[in-house]
């Protein structure tokens, strides 16, 4: 098990566990202040949005082009805006923090 630290959309700051090798959005949707993820990962509907702290993000891989084109057609999108389905966890991740992004 992993810790990730998740800021719901009133600003509150939980700690969860995830576990190495999942994706950030299957710990993320089994929350009641965590996303919906819709499409169930498959890149399509955004609503997995989220902020990785900027702390953090450097050390998760870069966005691929499916997504990249995704999140810059999102009102909310910021320069550390990630869809949490592409997010993998990894041991090295350990305390990363992020922050539910709100509804579209
Ligand atoms: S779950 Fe739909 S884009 Fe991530």
């Amino acid at each position: 098990m992993t810790k990730l630290v998740v800021v719901d959309r009133d600003g509150v700051e939980h700690e969860v566990e995830s576990k190495s090798g999942l994706k950030i959005m299957e710990t993320l949707r089994e929350l009641d202040y965590g996303v919906a993820a819709v499409c169930g990962g498959m890149c399509s509907c955004a609503t997995c949005h989220v902020y990785v702290d900027r702390d953090w993000a450097d050390r998760i891989p870069a966005p691929m082009s499916d997504e990249r084109e995704l999140l810059s057609e999102l009102a909310h999108f910021q320069a550390n805006s990630r869809l949490s389905c592409q997010v993998e966890m990894t041991d090295s991740l350990a305390g990363m923090r992020v922050t539910i992004a709100p509804d579209e």
